[in-house]
């Protein structure tokens, strides 16, 4: 199960931001988030990943509630890379990444050699190994997405949140960035707005319109022309790719 959302309502104020929301994600799978700019794909994830509370329904981190559970036990589980996230501090990316071992490290526990091994593999995975003596301020945007990356990585969540991870990466990276999600062993929910990289590399979809869930399933069964143009308002016509097999759109002009 991993997730499972249940009649998720939050509001700021007296506007409703999210309506209703439910869905579960499949463990291991990759779940794709996708919708028009405010349509709260950002608020659902900041919910998931425990940072605001519901106003109405909840929800369940493999059956227990994640209101119930204290911060650390979320942040061993879950890992979040927010959509403008910022890190201040004048680190070198390595210590950047080390700061996702935190919550697993106690008042007792030094600094190991699993610790060294998980970071290692996180700076890897993500391509920043040349670039883990750099000081932060010095990377590049899509750099900088990238170290965030491999901190979400280093602290070996089960669950994987990402908040448009692709926007400021190269198409090799932004592809790069999608297939290694998607290998991962763990369960992903991540919001992108290329419709072509949702389809080609996430399990099941999810499209979100005015802070309501409008279609949810595998990506042949959501990604219809119909839904392009009411949810998008783009003309496009979808067939299955000859390459992966996966829907391919064709925006008209
Ligand atoms: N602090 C806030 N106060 C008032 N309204 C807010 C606040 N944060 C978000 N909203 C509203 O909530 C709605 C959903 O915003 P959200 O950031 O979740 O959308 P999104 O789908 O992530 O959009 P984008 O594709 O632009 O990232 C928008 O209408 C936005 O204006
Ligand atoms: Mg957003």
């Amino acid at each position: 199960m991993s997730f499972k959302v249940e009649n998720l309502t939050w509001k700021i104020g007296r506007k409703t931001i999210l309506r209703d929301v439910s869905f579960e994600t499949e463990p291991g799978k990759m779940l794709g988030l996708l919708g028009p700019n405010g349509s709260g794909k950002t608020s659902l994830l900041r919910l998931l990943a425990g940072l605001r509370q519901p106003d109405a329904g909840r929800i369940l981190l493999d059956g227990r509630d994640l209101a119930s559970l204290r911060r650390r036990s979320i942040a061993r589980r879950i890992a979040f890379v927010e959509q403008h996230a910022a890190t201040n501090a004048n680190l070198q990316v390595v210590d950047v990444v080390k700061l996702g071992r935190f919550p697993h490290r106690s008042m007792f526990s030094g600094w190991s050699r699993e610790d060294d091994r998980i970071v290692e593999d996180a700076l890897h995975r993500s391509g920043m190994e040349q670039k883990r003596g750099e000081r932060w301020q010095s990377l590049s945007g899509g750099e900088k997405q990238r170290a965030h990356i491999a901190r979400a990585l280093a602290q070996a969540p089960q669950e994987l949140i990402l908040d448009e991870p692709t926007n400021h990466l190269d198409v090799q990276h932004q592809i790069g960035l999608l297939r290694l999600v998607s290998d991962l062993p763990m369960t992903s929910v991540i919001a992108v707005h290329d419709l072509n990289h949702a389809a080609m590399f996430c399990d099941q979809l999810i499209v979100m319109q005015q802070g309501s869930i409008i279609a949810q399933g595998a990506p042949e069964s959501v990604l219809k022309e119909e839904l392009l143009r009411t949810v998008f308002g783009v003309e496009a016509r979808v067939e299955p790719s000859a390459h992966h097999g996966r829907p391919h759109i064709h925006f008209l002009r």
